[in-house]
C-alpha cells in the first residue's frame, strides 16, 4: 500500500524521490567492512540502492530499523545480509552492540512527528556511535527540522532537491581525531 494511505504511521506523502535516493547511495564509505544503520527503512526503497553500493565491499553489516512488522519482515529479502529490526528506530542504541563503530547512518524517518526529546537524543547517540570520518545522512520535507538538526549537527550540510514535496537531505561528517 503507498505511504500516503499510512500517513499518520509513515509520516510520508510518497516514496523517497529516485534523485534523493541515488545522492544517498553516495555516502557509503571506502572501509572494505563498513557498518551501516538506516533508521525507517520502510519498503526498502533506500536499503536497495545503498545495497547495491555495498556489493563490491568485502563484506558489510547493514542494521535496518523499521516499526511495521510487515515491512521490517520483508526487509530481509532485498539481502541476506541485512539485519532487519522491528523496533522504535529513535532507540536504535540499544540494539546494536556496545563499541560498534559505524560508518554510516541513514535516516528517512518522519522526525517531525516524533517526540522532540527523543529525536535530540537519537541524534546524539548518532553522532556518538559514529566512527571518525563517518557520516549521518537525514532525508526530510519539514524545513522548520533544519535549525534542531543543525544544532546537534555543526558543520553539516544540507541540499534541496525541487521535487513535489520539496525533499531535503542533510550530511554530517564527524571530523576525524587529528
Ligand atoms: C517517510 S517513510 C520512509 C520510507 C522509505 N525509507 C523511503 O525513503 O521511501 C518513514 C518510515 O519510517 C517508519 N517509522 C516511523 N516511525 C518509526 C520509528 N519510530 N521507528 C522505526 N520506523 C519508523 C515508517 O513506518 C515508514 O516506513
Amino acid at each position: 500500500m503507498s505511504y500516503i494511505f499510512n500517513i499518520i504511521r509513515t509520516g510520508a506523502v510518497r516514496t523517497t524521490p529516485k534523485n534523493v535516493i541515488q545522492q544517498i547511495a553516495k555516502n557509503i564509505s571506502a572501509n572494505q567492512a563498513p557498518i551501516v544503520i538506516e533508521l525507517g527503512a520502510g519498503k526498502g526503497e533506500i536499503t536497495a540502492a545503498v545495497i547495491n553500493s555495498l556489493q563490491s565491499k568485502e563484506e558489510f553489516q547493514y542494521y535496518a530499523f523499521e516499526i511495521s512488522k510487515p515491512q521490517c519482515n520483508n526487509l530481509k529479502n532485498i539481502h541476506n545480509r541485512i539485519k532487519p529490526i522491528c523496533e522504535d528506530a529513535l532507540k536504535f542504541r540499544s540494539f546494536i552492540p556496545t563499541n560498534t563503530k559505524v560508518d554510516t547512518i541513514i535516516s528517512s524517518l518522519p522526525l517531525s512527528f516524533l517526540p522532540k526529546a527523543d529525536v535530540d537524543q537519537m541524534l546524539v547517540d548518532a553522532k556518538n556511535c559514529l566512527m571518525p570520518g563517518g557520516k549521518i545522512v537525514i532525508v526530510f520535507t519539514a524545513p522548520w527540522l533544519a535549525f534542531q538538526l543543525k544544532r546537534f549537527l555543526p558543520n553539516c550540510t544540507i541540499s534541496t532537491f525541487l521535487s513535489f514535496p520539496p525533499y531535503l537531505l542533510l550530511t554530517y561528517e564527524k571530523p576525524s581525531v587529528s
